[in-house]
């Protein structure tokens, strides 16, 4: 059953819809897009903690109804180098790690990558994260957010290189924070108001997309 609110309905008319979005409801009312807010360091004192409770504090204002939105830390799950031979005692932790990851990351319609740029690229943690992954995220959508001295514009031109190959659309708009004027001492989040703008439209493209893409799952 599809359910559009009366203001989406009234505001579509007057201005057209290119930016809203029609979230569909189960019948009972629940949820039924989850969107996975990825914390793409394991860095300890990382940059990406900060940075991801923003994105996620900036999503759930968005009071985007039927969307349900979760920080997940990379840094939560102890993955071990996808085909390292590992000590025997190491193995039933790195087993359940791995299963835990796939199954979370299983679970979302959508995704926010939140990653740095290491070396012009994204992290080797997150990278090797993503090669565990393929059924768990094919047909889905992500958008991005970054930091570095470009933003991490060139650790996303990557992630979506990746991506491609786990078949996940990359949306247009990512959100890039300057190391030098959103953070204090490179370490404190202090972000730039004019920042929202691309939040909002990278939300909106990622929500349209995710939704889409659900119906040919
Ligand atoms: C090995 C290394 C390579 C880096 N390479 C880049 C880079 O190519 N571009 C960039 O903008 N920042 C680069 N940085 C800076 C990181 O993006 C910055 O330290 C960021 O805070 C790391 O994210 P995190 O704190 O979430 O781990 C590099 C940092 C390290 C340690």
């Amino acid at each position: 059953m599809e359910n559009t609110s009366i203001i989406s309905r009234i505001s579509n008319a007057l201005f057209g819809n290119k930016n809203t979005t029609t979230i569909t409801i189960d019948e009972k009312g629940k949820t039924t897009m989850k969107i996975g807010i990825i914390s793409g360091s394991v860095r300890e004192g990382r940059n990406s903690a900060a940075v991801s409770e923003w994105i996620h504090e900036f999503a759930e204002k968005r009071n985007d109804g039927g969307i349900e939105y979760e920080i997940v830390a990379l840094a939560n799950y102890d993955l071990p180098l996808l085909g390292a031979k590992l000590p025997e005692e190491r193995q039933a932790a790195a087993g359940a790690a791995i299963q835990a990851w796939s199954e979370k990351m299983a679970s979302f319609d959508g995704y926010v990558f939140v990653t740095p740029e290491y070396n012009h690229a994204v992290g080797g943690a997150l990278k090797n994260a993503l090669d565990f992954l393929k059924p768990e995220v094919a047909d889905k959508a992500a958008g991005f957010v970054g930091y570095g001295s470009l933003g991490g514009a060139r650790a996303h031109e990557n992630m979506r290189v990746i991506l491609g190959e786990l078949s996940v659309a990359t949306v247009h708009t990512t959100v890039n924070f300057s190391l030098m004027t959103d953070f204090e001492n490179m370490s404190n989040f202090v972000p730039n108001d004019y920042h929202a703008g691309n939040a909002t439209a990278m939300f909106n493209e990622l929500i349209k997309w995710s939704g889409a893409l659900k119906t040919i799952r």
